[in-house]
């Protein structure tokens, strides 16, 4: 399959829309009354929601329920949810505590603007929103929200991308190339899964087929954070909108730490294969996911 070279913009543009419509957003009206006096905490949601990003993985969301057959923007309040999700993870990732990082999608991190306080609950609210939009919001049964909100709950707990961050700060993937493959499946590559297993959730295929998707999306999610640690070392600030060299200087196990960037790159290609692969096996139309993997495997930024 060729994959198409252009990102899905239309879905990226259908994501970015419905994300300035929440309450929190601009333009979405006033703070009611009885919440008076959070505004503050209001904004810096806004803040590092609408400050850009790819929007990788709900438009990946959305990518699969159409390759499902259905309409993507069914999904729209669930891939919105996974997007506050991941920006949460982003806010907290920046703390000093954490990888302390002052540039995050081209502006300065949440704590650099409104403290670490402030930043902190910004995250912890955005994931609280998060899965308020998908019990008030999204279509569907009681039965397809409450498997969508688990997916989420198991996607960030301990299994999940939670548990990928401690193991990432205690150093697990220094240990052998099976462990730091365990910090990104973790960290990185379940909430990316779970951007696949939500639309699996809503529109349940064949389990055969469900299957497929799902070694699909792990595959997907490696590649993903591969390629993050090749680009921490071989990109460039200006593209990234986020700080170079940030690994090497925290001392984080990587795959260039670990395999030397060359090996990496041969990694990263083989990933990318078997991505491709397991994507041919798919039902259609794949147009948009095929970019998406092409996206994740070229992208700069
Ligand atoms: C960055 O994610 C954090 C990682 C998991 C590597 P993205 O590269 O998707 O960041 P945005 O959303 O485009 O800013
Ligand atoms: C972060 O991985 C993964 C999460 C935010 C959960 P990184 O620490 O490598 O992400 P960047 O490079 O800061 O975006
Ligand atoms: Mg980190
Ligand atoms: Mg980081
Ligand atoms: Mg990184």
């Amino acid at each position: 399959m060729q994959p198409r070279a252009t990102y899905p913009d239309h879905l990226r543009e259908l994501v970015d829309e419905y994300l300035t419509t929440l309450w929190f957003a601009p333009g979405s009206g006033d703070v009611p009354m009885s919440l008076a006096g959070t505004e503050g905490l209001v904004e810096a949601m806004r803040y590092s929601l609408l400050a850009g990003g790819k929007r990788m993985r709900p438009v990946l969301a959305m990518a699969t329920l159409e390759s499902l057959g259905r309409d993507p923007e069914e999904l729209l309040p669930t891939a919105a949810a996974i997007e506050l999700v991941h920006t949460y993870s982003l806010v907290h990732d920046d703390l000093p505590a954490m990888d302390d990082d002052d540039l995050r999608r081209g502006i300065a991190t949440c704590h650099v603007v409104y403290g670490e306080d402030v930043a902190i609950l910004a995250g912890d609210a955005m994931y609280a929103e998060g899965l308020r939009l998908v019990c008030e919001a999204q279509a569907g049964t009681p039965a397809q929200r409450l498997a969508i909100v688990l997916e989420l709950a198991r996607a960030t707990g301990v299994a999940g991308m939670v548990g990928g961050q401690y193991l990432d700060l205690r150093g697990h993937g220094h240990h052998s190339s099976e462990s730091l493959d365990q910090v990104h499946a973790l960290k990185t590559g379940r909430l990316i899964a779970a951007s696949v297993h939500c639309a699996l959730a809503y529109a349940p295929p064949p389990e055969a087929v469900a299957a497929t998707y799902r070694q699909f999306a792990q595959e997907l999610g490696l590649l993903f954070q591969i390629v993050d640690d090749i680009l921490d070392v071989a990109g460039s600030e200006e593209s990234l909108g986020k700080p170079v060299g940030a690994d090497e200087r925290m001392g984080k196990a990587t795959y260039v730490s670990i395999h030397g960037l060359d090996r990496s790159r041969q990694l990263a290609e083989a990933c990318h294969r078997r991505t491709l692969d397991l994507l041919e096996q798919l039902p259609g139309p794949l147009d948009d996911l095929s970019a998406l993997v092409h996206l994740t495997h070229e992208r700069q930024h």
